[in-house]
């Protein structure tokens, strides 16, 4: 038997990839709960899309502070774990390369990844595999290129980076080793670009390091934010099943993917959800949220997937709907001063993978039943880990 005052486990249930009904219905009308973590934390959680907004975007709740979350972390990217003026001064610095023109002109580049992913997935044959073979694979490819790693070592990048994926799973002591690796290998391309520079954010950001006032070092975090931020996209697998299981919607893509594919994006964004968990942040000082009056120290865990739900901002919110009129925008990218930067990038991305799996593959389909699909719980980003399809 539970006593009343006895604070409930978090997650209520496995994540499965649909949101709890019982948090669903609180958004409305109990916006802030108080829930304890699986590391035994007590900590607030916050559903409504304004509250989830001012979690990530007022000071108060800092990341400075925040330790460890709920899933282990690692130290992944720095910038993540700044506030204030230490961070507006190296975001600054990072947004120059991050600009909206910039960005299109990776297009012709993402899509040939794109291109070569689904070639390698259609001679190997079918039933194949949409992670190992596509969502996996690409953001990987993507960061290589925008970043400007040189194609001759990208097998030892790629062994790093599966070292730093297993310190945000694991914390092991060989995974601190690959990101103590990488950073060192980032420092040098720094060097290396500086003196012959290319088209890549790496010889961006050391162009402009006497305008910008970023070190050496800042420069190196920043790299390694882009590549952490960056090397996992959950949402094409998730937008996937979705899809199928919204086989009206599915249709609509197919007729003219070109032209949904944009808006399918934004909505899957909207309306999918990889993962049970979000970064935990630490209460720098007494607030009241949601009518609840919270204490410095308190830890807080601002849900964005329940933010995308909220009738107030999205009408009909439970309703997966690829033509939808953005009404408000969602907060899958984060809100705030921590806004996800590679956001257009993320979204070519996805949007390129949807588009192009409609037109090559019309007759795409699960290969096992979707309630069958395997979900990773040992990570934060969460997502689906082998999504069998045929076409
Ligand atoms: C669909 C794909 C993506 C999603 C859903 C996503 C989501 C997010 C979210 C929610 C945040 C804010 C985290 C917070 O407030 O604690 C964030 C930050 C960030 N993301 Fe993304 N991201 C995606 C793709 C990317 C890509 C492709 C890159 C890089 C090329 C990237 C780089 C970053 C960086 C550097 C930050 C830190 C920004 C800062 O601290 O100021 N992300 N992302």
């Amino acid at each position: 038997m539970t006593l009343a005052s006895e604070v409930r486990q978090y997650p209520f249930e496995p994540f499965t990839g649909e949101l709890s009904q019982e948090l669903l219905g609180m958004i409305e009308t109990n916006s802030v709960s108080q829930v304890r973590l699986p590391d035994g934390r007590k900590c607030w959680l916050v559903l409504g899309y304004e509250d989830c907004c001012t979690v990530l975007a007022d000071p108060r709740f800092s990341r400075l502070t925040s330790g460890d979350t709920a899933a282990p972390t690692g130290d992944g990217p720095r910038s993540l774990v700044m506030d204030g003026p230490a961070h507006a001064c190296v975001r600054r610095g990072a947004s120059r390369a991050f600009t909206a023109r910039r960005m299109d002109t990776y297009r012709p580049r993402v899509q040939r990844r794109v291109d070569e992913l689904i070639d390698a997935m259609m001679s190997g044959g079918r039933p194949g595999d949409l992670v190992s073979g596509l969502v996996a694979p690409l953001p990987l490819l993507v960061v290589c290129d925008v970043l400007g790693v040189p194609a001759s070592d990208r097998e030892q990048f790629y062994d790093w980076v599966a070292g730093v994926n297993s310190i945000l799973a694991y914390g092991s002591a060989p995974a601190a080793e690959a990101q103590r690796e990488l950073r060192v290998y980032l420092g040098e391309q720094l060097v290396a670009k500086r003196s012959a520079p290319a088209e890549d954010l790496l010889s961006v950001w050391a162009g402009e390091q006497q305008s910008s006032g970023l070190t050496d070092e800042e420069v190196v975090e920043l790299g390694m934010g882009v590549l952490l931020g960056g090397i996992e996209i959950n949402s094409t697998s998730t937008g996937m099943r979705a899809l199928f299981l919204h086989p009206e919607q599915l249709d609509k893509l197919r007729a003219a993917p070109e032209e949904k594919a944009a808006s399918a994006t934004d909505e899957i964004l909207r309306y999918t959800t990889v993962s049970a968990m979000f970064r935990v942040v630490v209460l720098a000082a007494d607030a009241e949220l949601g009518g609840v009056a919270m204490r410095a120290g308190d830890c807080v865990m601002a849900l964005p997937w329940f933010g995308n739900r909220d009738p107030r901002f999205f009408p009909n919110p439970n309703v997966f709907d690829i033509e939808r009129v953005p009404t408000s925008p969602h907060l899958t990218f984060g809100f705030g001063p921590h806004f996800c930067l590679g956001a257009a990038l993320g979204k070519m991305q996805i949007e390129l993978s949807l588009a192009t799996l409609m037109r090559r593959m019309p007759k795409l389909a699960p290969a096992v039943p979707l309630d069958e699909l395997p979900w990773r719980h040992d990570r934060i980003n969460g997502g689906i880990s082998a999504f069998p399809v045929t076409w």
